[in-house]
């Protein structure tokens, strides 16, 4: 295992949002865990900016609709693979690195009913799990930064779709060159891979074989998603540091703070890319 993948790892077993910690406060809101819904686990289990309205805008691009088969990279607790399920009707397949993200995405699914039309798989993006020329639609949020070598992973994407099957997905991009005191921490506190600006992206998506469709900066609405994603941060800070703060931690936090005022100050933002792998 590269130390970029175990970084990862690391990093997602003691992230603070967990399946543990989302059925302990739908519990302590709801007083019981019994007839969960989807809707009930969204505003809890979407981890990447712009919670369901950027599910919907990739659903948009990508064309996600009853039947489509599709799959979603580093899929995380399977929130969104959920909702492009509950609400779109598709078949999706997730792809995730970290075990415990794994079991926790099978655990959620399985308590709001969606088993027939979800699966949380888990595997590496860089080698993915699923037969050549085999699905719709590959999408991905707010992840491939973990991943070392991004060519590869949109590789396997490409195989994996069926001729004239869609890619969409979002990113961290870095508009400038971080110095290497941010590229450090970013890299100690989140696991962040080499990133790119957007030109060299979307040179990778097409590289990978793809026809790039559109390319969105996203940069100046993260600015202000990523402010109120602090302060939720900072009071889930407060409440796991009365239960006794997990380690790692401190090095999240940190590097948190640093890469939403590299975001204000526009070196870092994220894209928005979508692609078709040619007929
Ligand atoms: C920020 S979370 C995003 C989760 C999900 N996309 C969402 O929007 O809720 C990033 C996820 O990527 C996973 N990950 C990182 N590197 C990966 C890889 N090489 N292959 C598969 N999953 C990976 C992590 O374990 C983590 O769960």
């Amino acid at each position: 295992m590269s130390v970029e993948i175990r970084s990862a790892t690391d990093f997602y077993e003691r992230h603070p949002i967990s399946c543990e910690i989302i059925l302990s406060k739908l519990k302590a809101a709801r007083g019981h865990l019994d007839g969960l819904i989807p809707e009930d686990l969204f505003p809890h289990d979407q981890d990447h900016y712009g919670g369901l309205a950027a599910n919907d805008a990739l659903a948009e691009r990508a064309g996600i609709g009853e039947g489509v088969r599709v799959v979603d990279f580093c899929a995380g607790l399977g929130g969104p693979s959920r909702y492009f399920a509950h609400r779109y009707g598709a078949d999706v397949t997730g792809i995730e690195l970290t075990p415990a993200r794994v079991r926790g995405a099978e655990e959620l699914t399985l308590r709001v009913g969606l088993r027939h039309r979800v699966r949380v798989l888990e595997g590496n993006v860089m080698q993915v799990p699923l037969a050549t020329s085999s699905v719709d639609v590959v999408v991905s949020q707010e992840a491939l930064l973990h991943v070392p070598d991004k060519g590869r992973a949109l590789a396997e994407a490409h195989r994996i779709l069926k001729p004239g099957g869609r890619l969409a997905f979002t990113d961290w991009v870095a508009h400038r060159r971080l110095s290497d005191a941010d590229r450090a921490l970013m890299w100690q506190g989140m696991a962040v891979a080499d990133l790119y600006d957007l030109p060299a992206y979307a040179e990778l998506v097409r590289g990978a074989g793809f026809v790039v469709s559109s390319v969105e900066n996203l940069s100046r609405e993260w600015s202000e998603i990523l402010n109120h994603r602090l302060a939720m941060y900072r009071k889930l800070r407060e409440e796991t540091r009365a239960a006794g703060t997990p380690a790692g931690h401190d090095a999240f936090y940190e590097s948190y703070v640093r890469f939403v005022d590299l975001v204000n100050e526009g070196v870092l933002g994220g894209g928005r890319f979508t692609g078709q792998k040619p007929s």
